[in-house]
């Protein structure tokens, strides 16, 4: 049975009734589709379109049907075209014709619509918690991390010292600004679509400010047709998903390079790695190779359902069925990956000694341009005298800090014999002082405001 046989003499092609069944998606949505419903025959029952007993027959009769689907036992038929046309037609078996009521005033185009925001209210809240895990994780390591140095790279050439707990907390603010996005998101996906039928609105007179209150939601939407194709929330949702697989993906990508023989920086648990099938020394790190490339998939994610989107006409078209499928692929990937993700990096041993050696003195050239300028000369000048510093150690082939005070003096009577202080990376650091930079008490003052947030 079809919600919308009357007008039809012949049933639909089976290969076209297929192509129309959302059943194996939106079936996810099977609690918030009784509970829509629940509240709408609420509704009816206020606006006096219900008896009495039709209600408590009708919310009874609905009660049942969530209990089927809270304990799996909810069976679908063949002809369930969807996940509304399912919760009817087993309603209808439950409590006879008086389910037929149920849909007065209401469409399957503001219904889909409500089933879908109140299952992104619920599933955000999901989201948040797996980042905090992470987040955790990150804060942690950082903690763990006290004074360990580590070379800092721009263009993934050495650029200047920094501290490993810096890097960590690097991670951090990304996914923190990614929580933001998505907590703000909640007051877009928190307006409430049903009451507005098909397109036009409703003939019902509902109280629709109180059934927005009874399910959950902020508001009721002010307009109808803007309202039951409004998939914006969805849109939005998957940008903030694909900027979250974007910042692991770089984050994986470090750890990639950072765990590979020629960095040594760290080492996988072996609970987190992956072996070879042919090479028997093979230690891989799939879980960040993985979560790196599934940032690709979330971004055809977005710019699939945003070419979905553009050019629909106003109010529902059928096009819009394909919101749900995104969505929920975005989400199942950033709860599978961001607990794998928290547990790798939890587990992860810190090579500092290979992070130390990698430091060499050429990173502290910045330094030595900045001793000349405490000894009044311009920076501009000072740059140029310090890569000539940097050019004449590397035709000698030795480090800066083995260049003799009479080389250095023949570049610029200011160099004095604690030039050499210069070289030392955790002096480097201590300057970095001001809010953000990597000295150990600016880190430190990070991890303060992180824990006081
Ligand atoms: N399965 C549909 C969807 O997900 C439900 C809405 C159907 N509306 C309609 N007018 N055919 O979008």
């Amino acid at each position: 049975m079809t919600l919308w046989g009357g007008r039809f003499s012949t049933k639909l092609n089976d290969q076209a009734w297929d192509l129309n069944s959302s059943l194996p998606v939106d079936q996810r949505m099977a609690i918030q589709d009784v509970d829509g419903s629940l509240a709408w025959a609420s509704a009816l029952h206020k606006a006096n379109i219900l008896s009495d007993e039709e209600y408590t027959s009708i919310s009874l009769g609905l009660d049942t049907v969530k209990g089927e689907f809270a304990s799996g036992k909810f069976l679908f038929v063949p002809s369930d075209e969807d996940i509304h046309t399912a919760v009817e037609r087993r309603l209808t078996e439950l409590i006879g014709v008086t389910a037929g009521k149920l849909h007065t005033g209401r469409s399957r185009n503001d219904q889909v619509a409500t089933d879908f925001r109140l299952w992104m209210l619920q599933a955000i809240p999901h989201l948040l918690s797996a980042f905090s895990l992470l987040q955790a994780t990150l804060l942690e390591q950082a903690e763990l991390a006290g004074e360990t140095l580590m070379p800092g790279y721009t263009h993934l050439q050495r650029a200047q010292p920094i501290l490993l707990s810096h890097w960590w907390l690097s991670h951090y603010h990304p996914l923190q600004r990614d929580r933001e996005r998505l907590t703000d998101l909640i007051k877009r996906v928190s307006i409430l679509p049903l009451g507005s039928g098909a397109l036009a609105g409703t003939p019902i007179p509902v109280d629709r400010a109180a059934l927005a209150e009874s399910l959950g939601f902020a508001v009721a939407s002010p307009n109808s047709l803007d309202s039951v194709s409004d998939r914006d929330f969805a849109a939005e949702f998957l940008f903030c998903a694909t900027m979250t697989g974007i910042h692991l993906s770089k984050l994986s990508e470090q750890i990639v390079l950072y765990t590979s023989a020629e960095f040594g920086f760290f080492e996988l648990s072996d609970a987190f790695s992956t072996g070879s099938s042919l090479m028997p020394q093979k230690k891989n790190p799939d879980v960040f190779e993985l979560t790196r490339g599934k940032a690709g998939t979330l971004i055809g994610l977005l710019t699939g359902l945003l070419a979905t989107l553009k050019g629909l006409p106003s109010a529902y078209d059928k096009d819009l069925q394909e919101d749900k499928a995104p969505v929920f692929a975005a989400i199942d990937t950033l709860l599978a990956v961001l607990p794998v993700i928290a547990g790798a990096l939890r587990t992860i041993t810190t090579k500092p000694e290979r992070m130390r050696n990698a430091i060499d003195s050429f990173m502290m050239a910045t330094d030595l341009a900045d001793y000349l300028v405490s000894k009044g000369i311009p920076f501009r000048e000072t740059h140029v005298i310090a890569g000539k510093a940097v050019r004449v150690a590397g035709e000698k082939n030795i480090q800066l800090e083995e260049l003799s005070l009479e080389a250095y003096q023949a570049l610029s009577l200011a160099f004095e014999a604690d030039v050499y202080q210069v070289f030392d990376p955790l002096k480097s650091i201590e300057k970095r002082n001001a809010i953000g930079g990597t000295s150990l008490q600016s880190v430190k003052n990070q991890i303060q405001q992180i824990k006081g947030d």
